[in-house]
């Protein structure tokens, strides 16, 4: 039998986040929105507060509450946004170095857009970051999270990563580096086969492309039997699945790639799924 939604973990006005916001991230987060560490939390915990007309705890809206009603995406209730996964990839370095040196990254799904702000607080030419995600809300609240309104010259695209559009083709053949935090695991395998076929068409053609990102993963492999209703259909995977996806993906395109991936054991990944766990990957493509 599977879990209906409302046994699901969902955001928790108590949660605590003291734990991700110590150390260098909350400095990061400290110095980027200009945010005293006391009223960090309360930030980060912004707009639903407001918008409920709920005033318990702060004055501020509640940003990972407002972020969960938009739709029921675990990473925003769990407040996954705050791991910076982006940051955490071991080929980090290496992307930061691209696009300090000129190549354009694509922040798929962005959502917050976490990612993108931690690549501009490094060091990263902000025109060089583009952010698409299919909610104009999640970027909007990114924007407010970062306190960047005004600030941030990073373009992002509201719209649907699978639809042409005059914005998304500008940019074929202009990608050098796609970032996937939690994206690629919201379809079947067909679908992430088809989300695969889509970022190699906005890739350069000089090849030395590079795809890292986050899934939720699984120790059983395949359609995940505990999804909320409306995340229904995932397909989750372990490093073997997950590898062979992409060979499929290379030999269908006729594109010579290799795959790294991890299974990092977590908590909250468990908490939504005993068999649950963090895959963490990245796929270095050099075309033809
Ligand atoms: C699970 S969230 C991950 C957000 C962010 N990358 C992160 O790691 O926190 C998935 C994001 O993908 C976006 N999304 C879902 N389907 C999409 C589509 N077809 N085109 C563009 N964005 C989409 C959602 O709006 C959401 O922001």
């Amino acid at each position: 039998m599977s879990l209906r939604i409302t046994e699901f973990p969902g955001w928790e006005s108590e949660y605590r986040i003291t734990g991700l916001i110590d150390g260098e991230k909350g400095k990061f987060i400290q110095e980027y929105t200009g945010t005293p560490a006391n009223r960090l939390e309360c930030h980060i915990k912004s707009i639903v507060r407001r918008a409920s007309g709920n005033e318990r705890h702060c004055t501020d809206l509640l940003q990972a509450e407002k972020g969960w009603n938009l739709r029921q995406y675990p990473c925003f209730g769990m407040f996954w946004f705050l791991h910076f996964d982006l940051a955490e990839s071991p080929i980090y370095d290496e992307i930061l170095a691209s696009v300090k040196d000129g190549a354009f990254l694509l922040d798929l799904g962005c959502g917050l857009g976490q990612g993108t702000r931690r690549l501009v607080y490094d060091g990263a030419p902000q025109a060089n970051i583009i952010g698409l995600d299919l909610s104009k809300e999640f970027i909007d609240l990114g924007f407010e999270l970062f306190n960047d309104q005004a600030s941030l010259r990073s373009t992002f695209l509201v719209q649907d990563f699978f639809e042409d559009s005059e914005s998304l083709d500008r940019w074929a053949g202009g990608f050098n580096i796609i970032n996937s935090g939690y994206f690629m695991h919201l379809w079947d395998w067909n679908g992430q086969l088809k989300v695969a076929k889509r970022m190699i068409s906005l890739f350069s053609l000089r090849g030395g492309n590079i795809v890292t990102g986050v899934n939720f993963g699984s120790e059983e492999t395949g359609r995940w039997a505990k999804a909320p209703a409306d995340l229904d259909g995932l397909f989750l995977h372990g490093c073997m699945t997950f590898r062979r996806l992409w060979e499929q993906v290379g030999r269908e395109t006729q594109t010579r790639l290799s795959v790294w991936s991890a299974m990092e054991r977590d908590e909250d990944h468990a908490r939504l799924d005993p068999k649950g766990l963090r895959l963490r990957w990245y796929v270095k493509l050099w075309g033809e």
